[in-house]
């Protein structure tokens, strides 16, 4: 039977460190506050102007593309997972494909918009797509330029002092080893959330699905744009807004769930991983799900430390570098989770 296996892996963070005392400096938070509700110790922030969400995910890629001992004229489908892209239109795929030098050969490029989750949808999708045959070298990126767009002033502290930039990347390929490759994927979401981790603005909503429609200031003439106007722009509605007590709520609900999902199908138990990389979304909702899978320190990795919330590129940042510090090895039960806006979550298996 034909496997996906993750034939190689690489990541890219911006050099700039921002250590939590720094952002003391422009806004009302402290080190400790950061620390205690995150375990966040620093993060990174990319060269304004000079790096975007697909010029970190390309140096992800051709990492990953050196690691599995290909050519980028190897690469026969990009999957590109961001929230923060480049463009409205079009997505950071076909950039990465420009920015790789390998748009004359023409492979397909899917983005998927599925924030926090969209590195475990991606790898759904690419999982399909290897397993039916139709692709051999798909290259997977999870990149994020959150700092395009924080609040950094004291209104948005409980969202900016969370997220960084950064991206991962891995390339999938065909196996027919029985002991190796994505054992299972699970996927799910429920839109009625949808408001409590979201950045609404800009968007064709015009106040569609808010009761208070007025609050915004939406034009409504025919010729008037809706999605962005004066008052919205000065009452940060252009910013991320994120219910965190509920979302946190949801999270330590939704890992483990979609987690023994996973464990299940495969038959196996919480004490057969031998390491669970979460979504780096708080290191406190880590350790909760570590608990509640009564895991031991050593099963769960967790980098959030370093680089904070880099949403889709958190996954493969940590799955590359516990690899690099020998914890990830040939045979290893690997569990991948995630949970974010939407929201959406999900988890994989696989068997490295
Ligand atoms: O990856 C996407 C998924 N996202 C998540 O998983 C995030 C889940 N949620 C969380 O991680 C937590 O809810 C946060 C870390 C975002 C916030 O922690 P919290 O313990 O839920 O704090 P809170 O929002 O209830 O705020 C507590 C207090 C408030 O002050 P008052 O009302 O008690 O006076 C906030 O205004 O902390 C204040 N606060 C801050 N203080 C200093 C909020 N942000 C900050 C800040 N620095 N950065």
């Amino acid at each position: 039977m034909l496997r996906t296996k993750i034939a190689g892996l690489g990541h890219y963070v911006p050099e700039r460190i921002v250590k939590n005392e720094e952002l003391e400096s422009v806004m009302d938070t402290t080190n400790e506050w950061i620390i205690e509700r995150t375990g966040i110790q620093e993060r990174r922030f990319a060269k304004k102007h000079e790096e975007t969400t697909t010029t970190m995910g390309a140096q992800a890629a051709l990492a990953a593309i050196a690691d599995a001992g290909i050519t980028k004229e190897d690469v026969d489908f990009i999957v590109f997972a961001t929230l923060s892209p480049d463009y409205y239109f079009p997505g950071c795929g076909v950039l990465v494909q420009r920015e790789l030098g390998i748009a004359a050969q023409e492979v397909g490029a899917l983005d998927i918009r599925n924030q926090c989750s969209g590195f475990i949808y991606g790898l759904s999708v690419a999982d399909q797509f290897i397993r039916t045959g139709t692709y051999k070298n798909i290259l997977l990126i999870g990149a994020e330029m959150h700092t395009m767009g924080l609040d950094f002033s004291t209104r948005g502290r409980a969202v900016s002092v969370i997220f960084g930039d950064g991206a991962g990347a891995v390339i999938l390929q065909p196996t027919e080893e029985e002991d190796q490759g994505i054992l299972t994927t699970h996927l799910h979401s429920n839109g009625t959330h949808a408001e409590e981790l979201a950045m609404m603005n800009p968007g064709s909503h015009g106040g569609h699905h808010h009761e208070d429609r007025e609050q915004f200031g939406f034009g409504d003439g025919d010729f008037e744009p809706i999605f962005l106007t004066q008052k919205m722009y000065s009452d940060g509605l252009q910013f991320p807004y994120m219910n965190g007590k509920h979302v946190f709520k949801f999270a330590v609900r939704k890992f483990p769930e979609v987690i023994q999902e996973g464990l299940e199908e495969a038959g196996l138990a919480p004490s057969d991983i031998d390491l669970l990389i979460p979504h780096q979304a708080n290191l406190r909702i880590s350790q909760y799900v570590q608990k509640v899978l009564q895991l031991r320190d050593d099963q769960v990795f967790n980098n959030i430390q370093k680089y904070g919330n880099t949403t889709a590129a958190s996954i493969p940042i940590a799955l590359n570098e516990a690899r690099e510090t020998g914890k990830v090895k040939r045979g290893d039960l690997i569990c991948l989770a995630a949970f974010g806006s939407g929201f959406t979550w999900g988890s994989a298996l696989l068997r490295w």
